[in-house]
Parts: structure tokens; C-alpha cells; sequence
């Protein structure tokens, strides 16, 4: 069987509260929502991939607890293959804590718990399956050398990889460069990595570069309202793809929209230029932040313009 995206990467349950701001530390305020939801940047990843009609797998690891339970029925709802995700007594299903405020800005902390304890052997047993796969995906919210490992072995296999380095942090090992194909992060995350800042397209232009010295394929800096930059390793000028302006609701997971979307272009219309991928990407993610909650709020394809899913292209690059 051959699967169009595979993901390795996390599961959370999301605990959201919408309040007016975030609070400070120290402080109690009343918020004015409270809702459970599914997240994990691996999982909304995935399913975000599965809603624009690519076949999906998800290798991940949940807790033996009500939450893991539920998750995996999450999968299964949304047609994803759930064969590789696993279900440990040793710890509990990941869950994030998630404060919304009305401009639709988040806070979020996350346990990982049993995401953590996915590692190689779960990989060696999934590895036929990721070595057949078209796109293979990774974050960090799980153990990165289980990340590393994933890439290189869909790298080994000649399968597309897209890394995401989210929650970025500081001491990424360098080999994450050389086995991604698509290198895609937010501005905060490229600031983090490359030690400058990025607060505008020009920034993210030089951060784009330094990234892709770095040893990656290509390169793509999401920049929330302004759409992103993308830069290809045979080319020297990064291109910015702006995106139409919408009023945020609730930004969280757009980013994951984002990158599922474009895993799903990648499998599907692997000759589509980068740049027009990624217009494309920044449509359903554009989507996904009108609507409240992570999952919930991702676009399926019966419900995005049809000239998302032809042949010709709709970016101005
Ligand atoms: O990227 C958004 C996700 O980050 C949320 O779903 C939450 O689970 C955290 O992992
Ligand atoms: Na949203």
C-alpha cells in the first residue's frame, strides 16, 4: 500500500480557553469559553493533509487513557490510517494548555508524555511503509533523534521530506538541514535559529538564505498575515508569497494547516513549482484561522474553490 503523506510526529489533546487577553504571571481572569479539541503539530498536520484528499498514515504514540482512546478514533474518522500509532501504559497521552485571545493570538504549553516514548523500533516497523510513502513529515514534539531518524529513512528511500522544526529549538542538530527537502518554519522559529531577527519580509528573505546554506533542499518562512517566503535551493533569490487578509479568530494550528496542505500538493502535483504550492497553502491555512479550535476549524476540499485542486496555477510567480 502506498500512502501519499506519512506523518511521524505528535498527538496532544488540546485544552482551550478563549479569553479576552492572555494572563500575566501571577494572575487569575475569567475567560469566557472553555473547549477540548485535538491537536499535536504531527496529528493537525496530518489531518489537514487527509481533508484535501491525500491518503494518510500517522505513526505516532498516544497514552492507554480515555484521551488515547478517543485520539485514535479521532484518526479513524478522519480517514486516517492509524496501523503505527501506538498506545503506552508507560505515560500519558500528550496535552497541550492553550489560552486564545480575541485577536485570535495564543499561549500554549505542552506535556508530551507518551509522544516522547515513540522511538526506533517503532520506526523499523513502520519503515516499509515510510520507505514506499510520496511525503514523508516531521516536527519536534516528539524525541528529536526520532524525527532525525524518520527523515533520513524516507531520505534513504528517495521520499520527500518536509521538516518542521516547531517548537523550534536552539541546538538543532545539524543533520536536520541535509534530510529535509522542504525546510519550513514561522518567523519566531527562524529567529531562533538563525540568532536574527525576522519581523518582515525582508528579514525572512536573509533568514531564508542563511537557512538554506545550511544544507536544506528548499526553504519556506510562514509569516502569518503576509503569506510566506520561499526560497529553492537553485535559486538565489527568495520569493514572497503574500496571502488575502483575513479576520483571525483563532490563529492556532494554522501553521500545521499550512504544512499539511502543502504535504498534500508535494504528494499530488509533485511537478507544481514551489511557489505555487505554497499560494495554495497559504489559502487553506488563510481558512483554517476564521474558524475557533485547531482541527475543527481545517478546511476539507468540498468546501475550498475547485482552482485549489486544477491544474492551472494561481500564483503570480
Ligand atoms: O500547532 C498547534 C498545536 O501546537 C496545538 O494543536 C497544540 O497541541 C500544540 O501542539
Ligand atoms: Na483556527
Amino acid at each position: 500500500e502506498v500512502f501519499d503523506v506519512m506523518v511521524v510526529g505528535s498527538c496532544m489533546t488540546d485544552l482551550v480557553s478563549q479569553a479576552v487577553r492572555l494572563p500575566k504571571p501571577g494572575e487569575t481572569i475569567h475567560g469566557h469559553k472553555f473547549f477540548i479539541g485535538f491537536g499535536g503539530k504531527g496529528a493537525n498536520q496530518c489531518v489537514q493533509a487527509a481533508r484535501l484528499g491525500a491518503k494518510t498514515m500517522m505513526v505516532g504514540k498516544v497514552g492507554k487513557d480515555f484521551f488515547g482512546d478517543n485520539y485514535i478514533q479521532n484518526f479513524k474518522d478522519s480517514g486516517v490510517h492509524t496501523d503505527f500509532v501506538g498506545q503506552t501504559s508507560e505515560a500519558a497521552t500528550g496535552a497541550a494548555s492553550i489560552v486564545v485571545n480575541d485577536a485570535g493570538e495564543n499561549a500554549i504549553v505542552i506535556v508530551a508524555g507518551a509522544n516522547m516514548l515513540l522511538g526506533s523500533e517503532e520506526l523499523q516497523e513502520a519503515l516499509p511503509a515510510i520507505s514506499h510513502a510520496k511525503v514523508l513529515v516531521c516536527q519536534l514534539e516528539i524525541n528529536p533523534q526520532t524525527s532525525l531518524q524518520a527523515l533520513r529513512m524516507a531520505q534513504e528511500s528517495k521520499v520527500k521530506t518536509i521538516f518542521n522544526p516547531s517548537p523550534a529549538i536552539p541546538d538543532l542538530d545539524p543533520d536536520f538541514y541535509r534530510v529535509s527537502d522542504v525546510f519550513c518554519c514561522n518567523e519566531s522559529e527562524a529567529e531562533l535559529l538563525t540568532g536574527s531577527s525576522v519581523a518582515n519580509v525582508e528579514e525572512a528573505y536573509q533568514a531564508s538564505q542563511e537557512l538554506l546554506k545550511r544544507g536544506c533542499g528548499s526553504v519556506i518562512i510562514t509569516l502569518g498575515s503576509q503569506g510566506c517566503v520561499v526560497l529553492k535551493a537553485q535559486e538565489f533569490t527568495p520569493k514572497h508569497i503574500p496571502t488575502a487578509a483575513v479576520t483571525a479568530v483563532d490563529t492556532t494550528g494554522a501553521g500545521d494547516s499550512f504544512i499539511g496542505a502543502l504535504a498534500f500538493y508535494m504528494a499530488h502535483y509533485s511537478t507544481m513549482p514551489l511557489e505555487e504550492m505554497a499560494c495554495r497553502a497559504n489559502h487553506v491555512a488563510g481558512v483554517s484561522v476564521k474558524v475557533v479550535g485547531t482541527q475543527t476549524s481545517f478546511p476539507f476540499k468540498k468546501h475550498l474553490p475547485a482552482e485549489l485542486f486544477s491544474e492551472q496555477h494561481i500564483s503570480s510567480n
